[in-house]
């Protein structure tokens, strides 16, 4: 019988205390055990996911996000079907293996019938000798209903991004309208794992009044929700939103939150072991090498951008992200030369599947918790 790992009997207590780490030694001890876990249980290897931020519309008003509904000073885009295809096949191309579409949220009829006609194009056009089943598509289009989530899925869909943002039911109704929920939230990513979705969700780090203990919670909600991907990013602050108020401010200020969100990843290798944990972009907004950080603290999923550089910039969640100008070709050169110099290799024409994921799926007992 497998032994029963002792990360995966970390309690909220020792979580806390991992996420609470400052000083540059117990750090450094961290980072070494996650990523002694990672490559145990993933390998060496990082899997890309060309990125296509195809429109900011979107119905919600999240405080805290560039692209709220309320915030008039974005230019609102949606990208062609076609030029959604041409991401798909530079990705393809480029050996990406997978794409993510990424938008606004909306939930009405056009809406849900363009992606879904989207995804069916990609998975059509991208089939190749190295991608015989096309590229790996992931969704990351918000709140919808079951049977929205499951048309999806049938298009050929078979990744699902949701953060829960936090599971601090105070917190969550601070930085939200009280029209959307953290039940209704959860309710999603349930159903996303019911129709077969492998599902993805993940929270922001550094909020304002967020606790280490608030943290902790968040990694024992993705313990429990037996999620195969996270995706987590500090918080950063935006101007056009009512959180400007809250910015990081001081320099001290943005150094912990950059030295907690790397905690959090190395954290949540350390309790779930064989999930995909993406370095996000807003890593690198905070520290010119915040990506190769989060791969060096236990990440193993990098996001290039292959959004036309035309529209960028009307996609900022938050200030200072990255990437603005420079085209999705010199994107890819520029992260393969990052990833090989910190020792790691990037996993070409590959959807890049959780092992948690294949482990799932082979009806494999589920880890001794
Ligand atoms: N800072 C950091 N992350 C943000 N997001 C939205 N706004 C911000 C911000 N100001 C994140 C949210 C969302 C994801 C697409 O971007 O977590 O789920």
């Amino acid at each position: 019988m497998k032994r029963t790992p002792a990360s995966a009997r970390l309690d909220r207590e020792e979580l806390a205390a991992m996420l609470a780490l400052r000083d540059p030694a117990g750090r450094e001890e961290l980072r070494r055990r996650a990523e002694s876990v990672l490559l145990e249980e993933c390998g060496p290897r990082v899997a890309f996911r060309g990125l296509v931020e195809f429109s900011n519309i979107c119905r919600c008003n999240c405080r805290y996000c560039g692209i709220r509904r309320g915030n008039r000073a974005v230019r609102r885009f949606r990208l062609d079907p076609g030029e959604i295809l041409e991401c798909a096949r530079f990705c393809a191309e480029a050996g990406y293996g997978s794409i993510v579409l990424q938008s606004g949220e909306r939930n009405d009829a056009e809406f849900l019938g363009f992606v879904e006609r989207a995804v069916r194009a990609i998975k059509r056009e991208t089939v190749s000798g190295a991608l015989p089943s096309g590229l790996g598509v992931t969704l990351c289009v918000g709140e919808q209903a079951p049977d929205a989530y499951r048309r999806l899925f049938d298009a050929g869909a078979h990744r699902y991004l949701l953060r829960i943002e936090t599971t601090a039911p105070a917190l969550f109704a601070r930085l939200h309208p009280k029209e959307q929920t953290l039940a209704s939230r959860m309710k999603c990513l349930e159903s996303l794992k019911a129709i077969g979705f492998q599902t993805g969700t993940g929270v922001m780090i550094g909020l304002p009044g967020q606790t280490h203990g608030q943290l902790a919670d968040d990694l024992l909600f993705f313990r429990d929700m037996d999620v195969d991907m996270l995706g987590m990013g500090p918080y950063i602050a935006n101007e056009q939103t009512p959180m400007r108020r809250h910015a990081a401010g001081t320099r001290a200020r943005h150094a912990e939150i950059l030295e907690l969100s790397l905690n959090m990843i190395a954290a949540a290798r350390l309790l779930l072991r064989d999930v995909n944990i993406a370095s996000t972009t807003a890593l690198q907004a905070m520290d010119p090498v915040g990506r190769e950080l989060g791969l060096q603290f236990g990440a193993n999923v990098i996001m290039p951008q292959v959004t036309p550089v035309r529209v960028r910039r009307e996609y900022q969640l938050y200030e200072g992200k990255p990437c603005m100008d420079e085209d999705p070709q010199r994107c890819m050169e520029c992260l393969r030369r990052r990833i090989n110099a910190i020792g790691r290799e990037v996993c070409p024409d590959d959807w890049g599947d959780a092992p948690h994921a294949r482990r799932r799926r082979a009806g494999m007992p589920e880890k001794q918790r």
